[in-house]
């Protein structure tokens, strides 16, 4: 993916490879937060791209997504910000058939390897976004629409000058929650601490939501959250760091 291709307006890449927006005039200011990966597509991805991607996917846009329309059916929707490779998300969908999954991420050779699965397992209730998670959520998805929102092992841009890029900050977990139907679940999994100490108390300062017990309150999910350990993940593992989970319910 080269700058030209990220659908990202007026980013900036700082000397260390990351890109930044700024974007203050939106209903929901913050700094975006992803970084810029380079990465470029294997030719039979390239080819599954330019065959398969209209049907499957799209780019970000100021168009309302109609989920009748993209999948044809009235279903549970469950949106997962920074799909990565889409191990999880092609997991997941597998096993939960019922359920409809928007996959947004900005990298775009993940989603071609995301894109191969849904081929390969004739995935029919998975669709994908090209895009910033904010700015799909702000702009494309509806108000009170969503059963479920997963981010799994956001970026934690770990260095204290770099904190207000992070992905989950008190404007996004607001922006979440409005997307969420009243007892629509977000599930957040980070393997890093201090993310983890900064999702946790920020989360619940957002007064539509209110957090629920991993351990005990699994049952009020209205859908799955057995994630499979993924590639990035099984490297925290090795290194024997902890996955926190959390999980927040819009209030009704
Ligand atoms: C550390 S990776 C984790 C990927 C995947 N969730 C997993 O568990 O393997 C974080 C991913 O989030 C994506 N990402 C970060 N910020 C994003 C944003 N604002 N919108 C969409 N994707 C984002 C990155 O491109 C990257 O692929």
């Amino acid at each position: 993916m080269n700058q030209s291709e990220n659908p990202v307006p007026e980013s900036d890449e700082t000397p260390d490879g990351e890109t930044t927006a700024d974007d203050s005039s939106r209903l929901f200011p913050r700094v975006t937060a992803y970084r810029f990966r380079r990465g470029t597509m294997r030719p039979g991805q390239q080819r599954n791209w330019d065959e398969h991607w209209p049907t499957y996917g799209q780019n970000v846009s100021d168009t309302l997504v109609d989920p009748q329309e993209l999948f044809g059916r009235t279903a549970p929707l469950v949106v997962e910000i920074g799909s990565g490779t889409g191990t999880s998300t092609a997991a997941m969908a597998a096993v939960e058939p019922d359920v409809d999954v928007i996959a947004v991420e900005v990298y775009q050779p993940g989603l071609a390897q995301l894109l191969g699965m849904i081929l390969r397992e004739d995935l029919q209730n998975v669709r994908m976004i090209r895009g910033d998670g904010v700015d799909v959520l702000t702009n494309m998805i509806a108000p009170d629409s969503l059963t479920g929102v997963r981010v799994f092992f956001p970026d934690p841009w770990p260095k204290a000058r770099h904190h207000k890029r992070r992905l989950l900050q008190s404007g996004t977990f607001g922006l979440i929650a409005s997307r969420l139907r009243p007892g629509g679940v977000l599930h957040v999994a980070t393997d890093h601490v201090d993310y983890a100490e900064w999702i946790g108390p920020t989360g619940d300062a957002e007064p539509s939501l209110e957090r629920l017990d991993t351990a005990t309150d699994v049952g009020h999910v209205p859908f799955s959250l057995d994630r499979p350990v993924t590639k990035f993940e099984g490297k925290g593992l090795q290194e024997e760091r902890v996955i926190n989970e959390f999980l927040w319910r819009r209030r009704g």
